[in-house]
């Protein structure tokens, strides 16, 4: 895969990173997840089974593996493996997030699994946390899930901290979720610190589905953030996995297309964020290896207009979209 740079950050990124958010605790939202742990969820197995992925990951040229505090157990994963390999913090890319604490107890079902809290004392104790587990791998530290009406952007304090993280060489990132993305990310766009965009990067949710986001993510840009694409695959919806009645047609017209394009629903979503001007990389959130050689073949795919006009019907409403994805069991 051919390498390029995340915004003006300097940092170096493969086009399709991976995201651990599935690999690291027992639970999580995306559909088939119990099935892709086999329901081993010992930690030494869990961890095993990351290695695996992280190893398929890394023979198929990605370089930018995208971590998070509240991801259960996925920063030590991370840490593990690149020390059993041997990976020098110069070969790769390493992003993670503060904000959410996690609570599940190594559970699946939890009462609850991760609570949000954008207060300095919980930045400084997760980025020391990070640090300790990461060291010199850690590049990207990223508010998880900044919203309006979680005051981050607003939090002086926190913003300070931010920087002077940022002067001692971490870049700093936000990442978005849920419909007002746009608000928040262009509220970011407006937070400098001497003469300086504060954020390096923003992660933020656009997919077949919901694309709402665009023309911020276009000016975030223009304005030299790299841009992260998640959740391209809609959490397993836009997958072979999505058998769900209510999705039948939308489905049927995507293997329409993959058939058309002699690739695989999961490929051919990805190749539409890929095919994104603004996008630097987009997040494989892959499960299994062969997940993330399917996900790969997004590279071979020929993402033309016709290919965006046939699939603009499977358009959701921002609103539509969220509640669905509010509605997502952990399993
Ligand atoms: N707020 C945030 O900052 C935030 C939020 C969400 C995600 N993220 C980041 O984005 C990354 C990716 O997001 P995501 O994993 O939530 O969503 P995603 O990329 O939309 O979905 C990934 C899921 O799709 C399914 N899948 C992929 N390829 C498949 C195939 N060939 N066949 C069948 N199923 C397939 C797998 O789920 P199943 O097999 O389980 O169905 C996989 O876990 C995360 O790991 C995380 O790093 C960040």
């Amino acid at each position: 895969m051919e390498l390029r740079t995340l915004g003006n950050s300097g940092l170096t990124v493969s086009p399709i990173g991976l995201g651990l958010a599935a690999l690291g605790r027992p639970g999580y939202i995306n559909l088939g997840h119990a099935a892709d742990l086999d329901q081993n969820y010992q930690v030494e197995a869990m961890q095993a089974h990351a290695h695996q992925i992280l190893d398929a990951a890394w023979a198929g040229g990605i370089r930018y593996f995208d971590a998070a505090r509240s991801y259960g157990r996925a920063e030590h994963f991370l840490a593990s493996w690149l020390a059993g390999r041997r990976i020098t913090p110069e070969e790769v890319t390493v992003g993670s997030k503060w904000g959410y604490t996690y609570t599940a107890g190594w559970q699946v079902e939890a009462r609850q699994h991760e609570v949000k809290e954008h207060s300095l004392a919980v930045l400084w104790r997760q980025a020391q946390e990070s640090l300790d587990i990461l060291g010199q791998h850690l590049d990207l530290y990223q508010v998880h899930s900044a919203t309006l009406t979680s005051g981050v952007l607003d939090n002086r304090p926190v913003l300070d901290e931010l920087a002077r993280l940022r002067a001692g060489g971490l870049k700093i990132g936000l990442t978005l979720s849920g419909p007002q993305q746009t608000e928040t990310l262009r509220q970011a766009l407006t937070i400098t610190y001497d003469g300086r965009l504060l954020f390096d990067s923003a992660q933020a949710t656009w997919n077949l589905l919901e694309q709402s986001a665009a023309p911020a993510l276009q000016e975030a840009s223009q304005a030299g953030l790299g841009i992260i694409v998640k959740e391209a695959l809609a959490n397993g919806r836009l997958t072979p996995r999505n058998d769900a009645p209510e999705f039948q047609s939308q489905r049927a017209l995507l293997e329409q297309v993959a058939a058309q394009q002699q690739t695989t629903i999961d490929a051919l979503a990805l190749a539409a964020a890929l095919a994104q001007p603004w996008a630097s990389v987009v997040l494989s959130g892959a499960a299994t290896a062969e997940q993330v050689h399917s996900n790969l073949k997004a590279l071979e795919v020929r993402w033309d207009d016709e290919a965006a006009a046939r699939l603009a019907p499977l358009l959701e409403t921002p609103e539509a979209y969220w509640r669905t994805r509010d509605h997502l069991k952990w399993n």
